[in-house]
């Protein structure tokens, strides 16, 4: 880890200022970011500890820890909920044994819950990466999530 965390902070002059770019090319460089890491981020930029693991923690978009190789969001936004957007959760949550912003055992799956994505009108949706599968229910969610696990390459439905 050291070497890639050198690595990042090769191209910054150690600023306060440059903390969230730091971070995020820290986290680009190990896919999350360890403990460890923002430690030697917080010693690098010059700034307690505690105020770099806020920062980290505040941001949506950083991860505290490892995700999986593919990531499915579901929409829990007002229309997918009413069309049944949580029986489409259980169901996930079931499929790959996971809570909320957890990752499968075989680091395959990271599970997160949105706000609403703007495809209201294929309510219920999810997203797996760059894939919107709409119009979801239990059963198609699950043989999706299937299917997406045994060949990534399938296309998704709008
Ligand atoms: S509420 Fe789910 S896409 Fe808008």
């Amino acid at each position: 880890m050291e070497e890639q965390l050198n690595s990042v902070f090769a191209s910054y002059q150690g600023e306060k200022s440059e903390l969230i770019p730091v971070l995020q090319d820290v986290q680009e460089e190990l896919g999350y970011l360890p403990e460890e890491a923002i430690r030697e981020v917080a010693r690098f930029v010059r700034l307690p500890e505690a105020k770099v693991f806020g920062v980290a923690t505040f941001y949506a978009r950083f991860h505290l820890h490892p995700r999986g190789e593919h990531i499915i969001r579901l929409c829990c936004g007002t229309a997918c909920h009413v069309r049944g957007a949580s029986k489409v959760a259980d169901r996930v949550k079931d499929v790959l044994s996971v809570g909320v912003g957890e990752t499968t055992e075989d680091m395959k799956f990271t599970y997160e819950e949105v706000a609403c994505i703007g495809a209201c009108g294929l309510a219920p949706v999810m997203t797996i990466d760059d894939k919107t599968f709409g119009k979801l229910d239990p059963d198609k969610t699950e043989k999706t999530i299937k299917k997406f696990g045994e060949d990534s390459s399938e296309g998704g439905e709008a």
